[in-house]
C-alpha cells in the first residue's frame, strides 16, 4: 500500500474507525474538552481533534463553534509552513489535521535558530490576519528535531477585521501583542541568552486592558469550561 492510498483511507474513515486507529491520545475528552489523538494507518498519519464523544449540551451547541473557529483559521493559514494542514472536517464535531512530528517547546531543547524561525512564523501568521491568542504556556508551540517550529490549537484565535472596524482591529492588535509577549516569555524562560531587555519588560502581563486582552483566549476557555461543567 502506498502512503497516498493509506491517506485516502483516512479520508474516508468514520469517527469510530478513526478512534480505533488511534495510537496515542495527546489528550482525553472531558465535559468541555476534545479527544486529541494521533491516528496511524499504514504510512499515513493525522491528528484527530474530536468533540464528538463529549457528552451533553456543550457538545451539541458549543463544540461546533469551537471547531469552526479552529478550522477556519487553519484554512486561512493553509500556505504557511509550520501550521498543520486541515485535511478534513469529519463532521461539525471532528477535525482531521496534519500531524506535526514535534514536541511541545518547554519539553524540547530548541536551538537558537528555532527561536528566530518561531518569530518569523508568528509574524507571518499576523500578516495573514490571524492572532493565535493561546501561546502562553508554550504547550501549543511545538518544535521538531531540526529546529522547525509549529503552532497548533487555534480555538482562541482572532482574525483581523475590515479596515473600518477600528475597535475590532484594536482587539486584534492586543491579541497579536499577547502572542509576541508569549514569545518573549519563552526566551526568558528557556533561552535567557536570547532574551532582550524588552523581553523582560514584555513577558509579564502588564496592567489594565492589555492584560485582559492577553488572556482573552483563556477567558473564553475558562468560561466555556465553567458553563460546560454545569451542564
Ligand atoms: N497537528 C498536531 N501535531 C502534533 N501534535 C499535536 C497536533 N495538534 C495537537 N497536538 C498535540 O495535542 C495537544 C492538545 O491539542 P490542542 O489542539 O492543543 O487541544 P486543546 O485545544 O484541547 O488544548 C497539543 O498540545 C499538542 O501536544
Ligand atoms: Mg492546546
Amino acid at each position: 500500500m502506498s502512503a497516498d492510498t493509506d491517506m485516502e483511507a483516512l479520508m474516508d474513515m468514520t469517527r469510530d474507525q478513526l478512534h480505533a486507529a488511534a495510537t496515542r491520545y495527546y489528550k482525553k475528552r472531558g465535559p468541555t474538552e476534545p479527544d486529541v489523538a494521533l491516528i496511524e494507518y499504514g504510512a499515513a498519519r493525522a491528528v484527530f481533534k474530536d468533540y464528538g464523544r463529549a457528552p451533553g449540551w456543550f457538545n451539541r451547541l458549543i463544540a461546533p463553534v469551537l471547531l469552526w473557529r479552529e478550522a477556519s483559521a487553519l484554512a486561512a493559514l493553509d500556505d504557511l509552513a509550520g501550521v498543520p494542514r486541515l485535511y478534513r472536517r469529519v463532521d461539525a464535531r471532528g477535525l482531521l489535521i496534519e500531524h506535526c512530528p514535534a514536541t511541545a517547546w518547554p519539553q524540547a531543547r530548541a536551538g537558537d535558530i528555532a527561536y528566530q524561525r518561531l518569530d518569523a512564523l508568528v509574524t507571518a501568521m499576523h500578516e495573514r490576519g490571524v492572532a493565535h491568542g493561546d501561546l502562553r504556556g508554550g504547550g501549543n508551540i511545538l518544535v521538531d528535531d531540526q529546529d522547525r517550529p509549529y503552532l497548533v490549537d487555534f480555538v482562541s484565535r482572532i482574525r483581523r477585521g475590515r479596515p473600518w472596524n477600528l475597535p475590532w482591529n484594536w482587539i486584534f492588535g492586543q491579541l497579536a501583542a499577547a502572542d509576541r509577549s508569549a514569545l518573549a516569555k519563552l526566551r526568558v524562560r528557556h533561552a535567557r541568552h536570547l532574551a532582550t531587555a524588552d523581553d523582560y519588560e514584555r513577558h509579564r502581563p502588564s496592567t489594565g486592558f492589555a492584560r485582559f486582552a492577553r488572556s482573552v483566549g483563556q477567558r473564553i476557555r475558562r468560561g466555556v469550561r465553567f458553563f460546560g461543567a454545569r451542564s
